[in-house]
């Protein structure tokens, strides 16, 4: 995998935020997988401000979510379709039509994750899916010792995701629901392009797991060895538990610009 190191989010964000700008006009009807939590937020800033500039035009964008809560009712302010709405379709200009996600709210929550595996493949396959990191390595919300050929379903969350989760619910981890829907990693696999940021001290260990560590699945996002063309963005603190980072720095300063992400 590609191991690219940045000041700050805000440079993450933006580095990312162009290699999309860049899907995007070869392709302007991509299918872009987002993923919730505060780490992207910087990217959908900086994708925003290039959309409104005129600079890119997403309009023909598609959108997919890449997992979600089960059994908050629909509309919940802190469902995952809700905060897609909020920090990307709106932003971005976008039609909920552009949208698709799993079904959270489903009577049948096995079937709706079924449903959601199959529309993937069948909207063509996802070119771009971002990615966060979990403190415990989760992709997604894929969690310690997912199977790596996993498909979408439901999946228990761990106590320390619903620790790290409950500054969106008041605090209050009562509130964060204990089970969710989550493209599996082999799902995510399939993507195109897999993006994964992290940034801050606090993702650090689970960085340096993911990229230096073996493939194994009590480290989820460590599966992402296996793409050929996977990306991972970090921070200058999230990077500082790789032992490679200078040849991360070195291998980046090298690259050929027309190459991209
Ligand atoms: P965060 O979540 O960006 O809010 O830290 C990341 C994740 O759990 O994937």
């Amino acid at each position: 995998m590609e191991v690219v190191i940045v000041p700050d989010a805000t440079a993450g964000g933006e580095l990312i935020a162009e290699a999309i700008a860049a899907l995007l006009s070869r392709k302007p009807d991509a299918l872009l997988g987002v993923a919730t939590g505060s780490t992207p937020l910087p990217i959908y800033q900086a994708l925003t401000a290039k959309v409104r500039s005129g600079a890119v035009d997403a309009s023909r964008a598609r959108i997919c979510q890449l997992d979600e809560y089960v059994g908050l009712p629909a509309g919940h302010p802190e469902s995952y379709r809700s905060v897609v709405l909020r920090e990307v379709i709106e932003p971005l200009g976008l039609s909920e039509k552009s949208f698709m996600g799993p079904d959270g709210s489903a009577e049948d929550v096995q079937a709706a994750c079924e449903a959601y595996d199959k529309a993937l493949t069948e909207a063509g396959g996802v070119d771009l899916q971002l990615l966060g990191i979990g403190t415990d390595g989760h992709i997604g919300f894929n969690e310690p010792c997912s199977s790596l050929a996993s498909r979408t379903r439901i999946k228990t969350l761990t106590e320390q995701t619903r620790i790290d989760n409950a500054r969106f619910f008041d605090d209050d981890i009562a509130q964060v629901p204990r089970h969710v829907i989550t493209q599996g990693i082999g799902t995510i696999l399939e993507s195109r392009h897999p993006v994964l940021l992290a940034t801050g001290e606090g993702k650090a260990d689970a960085v340096a797991r993911t990229v230096e560590g073996p493939v194994a699945s009590v480290v989820p996002a460590s599966a992402l060895q296996l793409h050929p063309h996977a990306t991972v963005v970090v921070d200058e603190a999230a990077a500082s538990k790789l032992k490679l980072a200078d040849y991360f720095r070195a291998t980046y300063a090298a690259k050929p610009q027309w190459q991209g992400l």
